[in-house]
């Protein structure tokens, strides 16, 4: 047998025995977290409740610069979560509020529970997919595309989303560039935006 074909054999034969091993391992997020995930919480002291996320119950206040309110419900704070290759979060809008553009490591489905949002992702092409979105409308966003959502009804919004990774990480757009240590005259060369906006940016998330 060729040597591509025997290193095949034994990739499904190594994630077959992986899959086989246990029947889940809920993450212990106090142990440091390797790329497969988190070690496993002793088995002996897991109960029912590791397995149920309350974190999505009760309103939201929407008072950042986004008007938005994001749970997110990945594996250092649903650490059932850890190895299954799934997570959640929920979304809320104040009235304008918005979700900026954003990516993961991962795809995302996004179901909407009130309000009326535009929802979209922007491909590598540059093409735009968006669309309005009313109450139990579903959409796609494919693996690592950057995407958006918007509330454009007169209300407060929600949006349930499933991402399909236990730690899909979460990547804004705007704060990558100007709430961190970017510098301003880098931040300037790489986007064409002036010394002034730049600067204004900034300023609105407070490192300037
Ligand atoms: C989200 O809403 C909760 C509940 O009102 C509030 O405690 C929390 O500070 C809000 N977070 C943000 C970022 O606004």
């Amino acid at each position: 047998m060729n040597k591509p074909a025997i290193f095949f054999i034994f990739s499904i034969l190594a994630s077959l025995s992986h899959a086989i091993e246990l029947d889940f391992c809920v993450g212990d997020p106090s142990l440091p977290r390797g790329p497969q995930g988190y070690a496993c919480k002793n088995p002996a002291t897991i109960t029912t409740d590791d397995f149920v996320y309350t974190g999505f119950r009760g309103e939201r206040t929407t008072t950042n610069i986004f008007r938005n309110n994001v749970t997110l419900a990945f594996a250092n704070a649903f650490p059932a979560l850890n190895g299954l290759g799934i997570s959640m979060a929920r979304l809320d809008f104040g009235i304008g509020g918005v979700i900026p553009l954003h990516s993961h490591r991962t795809s995302e489905v996004i179901i909407v529970n009130r309000g009326t949002i535009i929802a979209g992702f922007i491909d590598t092409s540059n093409t735009a997919y968006y669309k309005r979105l009313e109450v139990g409308d579903v959409m796609v966003f494919p693996q690592a595309m950057l995407h958006f959502q918007v509330n454009v009804g007169n209300t407060p919004a929600t949006a349930f989303v499933s991402l399909n990774g236990a730690n899909p990480g979460l990547q804004l757009t705007t704060p990558s560039l100007f709430a961190g240590n970017l510098p301003a005259d880098i931040a300037e060369q790489i986007t064409l935006l002036s010394h002034n906006e730049v600067m204004r940016l900034k300023r609105v998330f407070g490192t300037a």
